[in-house]
Order: structure tokens, then sequence, then C-alpha cells
């Protein structure tokens, strides 16, 4: 398995200052911050100085005389008040491309120990179809989780269906209104109930809203529904019947959208699953004296003495004996304990929900329903925001649905594809996969590559474009180098050992030497917008590397078939940052 580069070189300049005995860690280095200073910089001899009071550049010369003797480095000069500057010779650079091609996860993995991370990311509801919000979530909760796979964890990847709150008992209600004579609201009925839902997912959209309103009018309708809650947590026949329905329709039509976006997930549990669960960790909290009884309800507090802020007690059960949002994400916590083990949890919920969380990992912390060592964390997002800056709306200002921004995101593609001439040169269904492929990009890319905790604006023609930092760009440098590849086939060039020539080449191959650490700020922050930037300077060092040096055209067969192997192996990095991001890569455009 290759090792990071850093970390090899960091090791090396370490044992000079090691040799003079200075502390190892000073022989950190990092890439230079431009181009013309060299490749690689150390600062270390500036602390060094301080800790051993003497001149930081003595102590700099003094190192790189060490470094001299390492066969390893070219060009070492020191600069300013001690700064290192060095390159890495054309040998040692050929050696580690030789590493990383060797190597699928080009350095990551080297390192890490693995781990089980769960993540619960989509969380769709069933009583609303998904929308703008959603889009976040599963994007990014879907690039977090290949991130930790392409690391070499265990992942489980977990939907969470919003299943089981008084959405379900409005439902339940508001079609009891429309159709009472259906065997579901017949206490006495003694079932078989019917195969198909009474209902379809679309006018669940309409009944929802609509109850919903209801409630707010008519306190006897919201008690009835309170009741239905209730009746059906505790295991009502009929109405588990027709949830059962609503539950069905609900994921089918989720999954279409997961589907087009690429979503995994290897569990589809939801806050109902917790149901049976529910008691037994009411009576523990009860018993061992985390919970009390708050106003007729079971409550646990959770304030801490240094709260900057009001830190309500997170409720575990009304009066009414309903369960909450927070009761079932507590059980949820207990139950993923018990049959994952898992060393880490991540929710990636919008950031308006991060109350609900810190109430949620106190509560589970302080009742000690998981392992202390277990990290537990909101991965929360900013919103999607229209170009009025406010959050996005559809026309009339009801909530965008997420199927209608694909939608829109696929058609804007159509467009531009067929701006870019791609209809005369390819038949009808792979113009309509490449123009899918291309609008799903080009949201997943928006969407990652912006800090994960800020608000961005919803510009589908921004999105699109060809250039600059889009997905459909960084997709498209990806099929300019696969087409390249099949043209030095069909001519039978074929690939050979890298020797290096030309610093494009050089550089090249440095910004290949970059995804360890990339991957690894990305997956410790959960930060996938530092693999977009990464696969960004990748494609751009590639440009210039296809600028400056010929590779089809190339006369010396040596140096062609070097360069057709880097191009073969950025070809390769570039779509496995793409696939951890989302993106899928077509074979031509
Ligand atoms: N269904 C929730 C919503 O739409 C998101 C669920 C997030 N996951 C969780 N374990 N609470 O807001």
């Amino acid at each position: 398995m290759a090792q990071s580069l850093l970390v090899q070189l960091s090791t090396r300049v370490g044992q000079a200052f090691e040799k003079l005995d200075l502390d190892p860690a000073l022989g950190k280095i990092v890439r230079a911050q431009r181009k013309e200073m060299g490749q690689f910089q150390c600062n270390g001899a500036l602390a060094a100085a301080k800790q051993a009071k003497k001149n930081p550049r003595e102590i700099a010369e003094a190192v790189v005389a060490e470094l001299e003797k390492d066969g390893s480095f070219q060009d070492l000069t020191t600069g300013g008040p001690g700064f290192i500057n060095m390159n890495l010779t054309d040998a040692s650079l050929t050696a580690h491309f030789n590493e990383l091609a060797d190597d699928p996860s080009f350095g990551a993995k080297d390192g890490v120990t693995p781990e089980t991370v769960i993540l619960d990311y989509g969380g769709p509801n069933v009583a609303k179809a998904m929308h703008v919000g959603h889009l976040r979530a599963t994007i990014i909760g879907e690039s977090l989780r290949r991130l930790n796979v392409f690391l070499g964890h265990k992942t489980i990847s977990d939907v969470h269906f919003g299943d089981w709150g008084l959405p379900m008992g409005l439902l339940i209600k508001e079609i009891e209104l429309s159709n009472p004579e259906l065997p579901y609201f017949d206490p006495a009925f003694e079932g078989p109930y019917p195969d198909t839902s009474p209902v379809t997912v679309d006018e669940l959209q309409v009944l929802y809203p609509q109850a919903s309103s209801r409630s707010k009018e008519d306190p006897e309708f919201l008690e009835a529904a309170r009741l239905a809650t209730f009746e059906l947590q505790q295991g009502r026949v009929g109405y588990k019947a027709l949830w059962q329905h609503m539950l069905d329709i609900s994921i089918a039509e989720t999954k279409v959208d997961f589907d087009l976006l690429g979503a995994h997930f290897t569990e589809w549990k939801g806050e109902a699953d917790t149901n049976d669960h529910i008691p037994a960790m009411l009576k523990r909290y009860a018993d061992e004296g985390y919970s009390e009884i708050s106003d007729g309800a079971t409550v646990v507090r959770v304030e801490e003495d240094d709260d900057k802020k009001e830190m309500p007690p997170l409720i575990l059960q009304k009066s009414d004996g309903a369960v909450m949002y927070g009761t079932t994400d507590l059980a949820t916590i207990e139950l993923r304990e018990e049959e994952h083990h898992p060393d880490k949890i991540l929710y990636v919920v919008d950031a308006r929900q991060s109350l609900h969380f810190e109430q949620v990992f106190r509560a589970a912390r302080k009742g000690k329903s998981l392992r202390d060592t277990v990290h537990l964390e909101h991965v929360g997002f900013g919103t999607v925001n229209g170009k009025d800056g406010k959050p996005l709306k559809t026309r009339d200002g009801g909530v965008v649905r997420l199927r209608s921004l694909i939608d829109d995101a696929i058609s804007e593609a159509r467009k531009v594809v067929n701006e870019a001439g791609m209809a005369e040169k390819f038949g009808a269904e792979e113009l309509e996969n490449i123009a899918t492929k291309v609008g799903v990009a080009a949201i997943k890319y928006a969407d990652l590559s912006n800090q994960r905790m800020s608000n961005y604006v919803f510009d589908l023609e921004r999105f699109t474009k060809f250039e600059g930092r889009t997905g459909p760009y960084q997709m498209y440098a990806a099929v300019r180098i696969k087409s390249m590849l099949r043209k030095a086939e069909e001519q039978s060039l074929s690939q050979g050992p890298v020797q290096l020539v030309a610093d494009a080449e050089r550089n090249l191959i440095l910004a290949l030497a970059g995804l360890p650490e990339a991957a690894k700020g990305a997956a410790e922050k959960n930060a996938p917008n530092i693999l977009c930037d990464h696969v960004y300077a990748l494609t751009q060092e590639f440009n210039s590397f296809y600028h400056d040096c010929h590779v089809l055209g190339e006369k010396d067969p040596a140096v062609r078939a070097s360069r057709l192997t880097l191009c073969a192996i950025t070809l390769r990095q570039i779509e496995a940052v793409l696939h951890i991001l989302g993106i899928d890569v077509p074979e031509r455009m």
C-alpha cells in the first residue's frame, strides 16, 4: 500500500532534525505555497530556533546539509527567516508515482484504523414527499458513506424514515373523514385487510396539509389525531394496516428519488422500528433515575452548568402517552449500539435540528445508552436558497419537491448538451443518459463543493456549465482522458514506465499525491468540499499537462508511453474521487 508522500517526506526531514538533536516533529513539510518556491517547504527551523535558542537560519542550513546526504531531494535552499525549500529528485517522484499506481486508494488507506460507521441520512417522511432539504441530506450523506468505504471503514447506512409521530395520526383521521366505511377504522373488523393502499402517494401530499390545517382550526380533530397516534403506537391493528400501506407506498416513491441520486442504504428502518424497544428503555431510564416526571410528561434533564443557551429537557413521553421524535432517536441509538457496536454514528440532517440532536446525544450519554467511546455527531448543513437569497420555494410559495429539482436539473442539462452539439453525435438513448448524468453531477457538485454549513443559491444555469468549478466540467475532463486512451488503444499505442521530462508532468504527480490528505481531511471534518477542491486542482493540473505535453502526437515512443500511463492513472483518480462525490462518468460525450 502506498503511503502519503507528505508523511514519507516529513519523516525523512524529521530524521534530519533529529540528527541535530532537534524535535523530529519539526520536520513536517507542506506543499510550497507558490510553485516558484519549489515543490515543498518546511518551516520547522523557526520553531526549533526558539526551542534551542539558536539562529533559525543556521538551523535551516544545518538541516539542508543533512538533507543533501539523502539522495531524494534536490534544489535545497533556505530563505527568509529560516524556511527550507526543496524539490524531489525525478527518481523519487517516479518511485512514488509507481506506488500510487499500484494502490487503488492512492495511499489514502494507509494509517487508517478501520471502524464501523453508521450514517443516518436521507430522512424522508411518510406524510410529505421529499423536498429540497432532503436533497442535501441525501447528497452529503451518500458521499460521506462512499468516502468512509474508500478509506476502508465498514459502513451502515440507514434512511431512518419519519413514520411514527402525530403526522401518522393526522393522516389516519383525515382518511377516515372521507372514507369512514373502510375496514381500517372498524375495531370489530377481523381482517384480512385489503392488499392495496386506499390512497396514493400523490393523495398523501394533499391529505397531510389538509389534516394539518384542520387540526389547527378544530381542537376536537387534533385530539382525535393524538389518540389515533397513541393507539397506532399501542398496536391497534386497523391503524397498523393502514399505516403499513402508507409506509410501503412512500418507500417505493422515495426509492425512485434515491436511485436517481445514487444513494445506497443498507437499512430501511424508521422511527417505528423502535416501538417494541421503547417500553424497556423508558423503564430503565426511570428505574436508574435518568428520567423524571414533569407536568405529567416523562423527561430527561440535559442542561449542563456551562450552557450558554437554554437547554430544554428531552421529552420522552407526553402526558397523553405518545412518544416523540427524541424518544425514537434515543431508542434508535440503543438498537444501533446493540446490533452494530459502532465506533461512530453520523447524522446528516439540516443544521436547524441541532438542538434536537444535542438533547438526544446528551440524554444518551447520561442514560448510558451506548459506550462512552462511541462518537456521535450531527453533521448539519445550511439551506438551499432561491436567487432572492431566501430558502427555495415554488412560484406560489410552496415547498419544492426533490423530484422536480432533479427533473429541472436534467432538462437544463439536456439544453446544455444540445448546445454543445452532442445531439448530432449520439443517438437518443445515449444522449438522454448523458443528460441525466450531467444534470445529477451538476446538482451534486454544486452542493458538495460548498462548505457544508453555508447556504447556497440554487442556480442551474451556473451548475451545468462545462467550465470552472462545476460537476459537468470535472466529468468532461475525465471523459476527455477516456477518449484519448481509447484512441491510443485503437492505434495500438501502449502505456509504459513513467519517465519525467517536463515540469507539468511533475506537477501532475504532485497533485495525484495529494489525495491521502484530501480524503482524510474530508473524513475528519465530514467535509466533501475538500475532495471537490482536490479533484478541481487535479483536473486543472491535468489541463496544464495536456497543454504543455504532447501525448498521442509525441514522437518519442518511451515518452509517449510514459505519458499514457500518467493519463491512465490520473483518470483512475479523477473517477475514484468523482465516485465518492456520487458522480458517474459516461464513456463518451
Ligand atoms: N425525518 C426527518 C426530517 O425530515 C429527518 C430524520 C433525520 N434522522 C434522525 N435520526 N432524526 O426532518
